[in-house]
């Protein structure tokens, strides 16, 4: 109150018109230096407090910037759990995990694919059903090829020599067969001994002489009569299922029943003419699905070329010339009919045909 009233004097001294600087006593501020005193400390204050508030508000916006960081990270590595966040130097250190950095290469996959096979796996209750039903399904699609309904040549495995293709006709349960140009019986006998379901075997020759075709050895009856008699006591053991056909080969092809045999080797005259007539005439004996295949799948020159003149395989029947000889016959007949050739790996190959389903 005191204060006040001090105050009170003073301006009242003042309206009379007395300089407050001038009259006031030394000892005692003017109240102007009072004032600016105040003004000043209550601007060095102002000033201070502004100070606080700016160094808050820095802080607390770089903190800011941070989470929103975090928070793009999150966006784009597409987490749905918080708690794998990682901020922005992380992030790009996983990238460099020994793990992925590995796997990345390794695999040829992308990232994404490495981090979600490295995955923990699932829970245990939906994991036996991740596992057993890819294998349930495979299993029920990926019979073994020759216990398929309907077995395609296509699928058999790579045929070395042409011996090996007993086993399968072995394998398929196949029932009926016939070679056309048995000679001494050699082949026969082979394809019998692994070709045990076989039930029928019919075994075709002339077993004597031919005009126009000539072979190694004496051209005379006797000696193509010899081979039969081979034929006969080598195929012995198989007498209840073979049938000797001691003719022309498309003269016995009229006596055999049409879509009966499932596997029909050719093997007689190798011109283009003869082995082009043999296809024609025992493709239709064949039941659908059923193999045909044949000896020599090479052209008349190969053939000279390795076992010399005698074996001239160029000329037919009729005196026509056709170098492409048996590969040139089973080539037009499977382009003609659109089906696919498949060959052993000898020098003289076995090829095979299927007769469509
Ligand atoms: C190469 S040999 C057969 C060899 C036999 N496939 C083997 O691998 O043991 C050819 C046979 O075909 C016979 N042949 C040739 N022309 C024939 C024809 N038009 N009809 C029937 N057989 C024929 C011959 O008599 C000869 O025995």
């Amino acid at each position: 109150m005191a204060r006040f009233g001090r105050q009170k004097q003073r301006l009242a001294e003042a309206a009379n018109g007395r300089s407050r600087w001038t009259e006031r006593p030394l000892s005692s501020p003017h109240p102007f230096v009072t004032v600016a005193l105040l003004v000043v400390a209550l601007f060095q204050q102002s000033q201070f407090l502004g100070q606080i508030a700016l160094a808050k508000t820095i802080n607390g916006g770089g903190q800011k910037a941070v989470e929103s960081s975090s928070k793009t990270t999150v966006a784009g590595g597409g987490f749905e759990d918080d708690s794998t966040v990682t901020p922005p130097a992380t992030a790009s250190a996983a990238t460099t995990d020994p793990e992925i950095a590995l796997a990345k290469p390794t695999t040829g996959g992308s990232l994404k694919e490495v981090e979600s096979s490295s995955k923990p796996p699932p829970s245990t209750a939906t994991q036996p059903e991740t596992i057993t039903a890819p294998a349930t399904a495979s299993t029920a699609t990926s019979k073994n090829w020759w216990e398929k309904p309907q077995p395609l040549l296509l699928d058999w495995p790579d045929l070395p020599v042409r011996n090996d293709i007993h086993q399968y006709l072995e394998l398929l349960k196949l029932k009926r067969g016939a070679e056309v140009g048995v000679q001494k019986g050699l082949l026969a006998r082979k394809t019998l001994k692994t070709w045990k379901s076989c039930e029928e075997y019919v075994l075709i020759d002339l077993w004597g002489n031919e005009a126009g075709y000539i072979e190694p050895g004496p051209d005379t009856n006797a000696y193509k009569q010899a081979h039969l008699s081979n034929a006969r006591r080598i195929l012995k053991p198989y007498e209840n299922i073979t049938h000797f056909y001691v003719m022309r080969s498309t003269d016995a092809a009229k006596k055999l029943k049409k879509g009966s045999f499932d596997y029909v080797y050719i093997d007689a005259r190798h011109d283009y003419c003869a082995v082009a007539e043999d296809i024609e005439h025992y493709w239709p004996t064949l039941r659908p699905g059923g193999i045909m295949a044949g000896h020599d799948f090479v052209d008349a020159q190969y053939a000279i070329d390795r076992l010399g003149p005698v074996e001239d395989w160029s000329k037919c029947e009729d005196g026509s010339h056709q170098p492409r000889a048996v590969r040139g016959a089973v080539e037009d007949f499977a382009k003609e009919h659109n089906l696919n050739i498949k060959t052993t790996q000898e020098g003289f190959p076995t090829w095979l045909i299927q007769k469509p389903y």
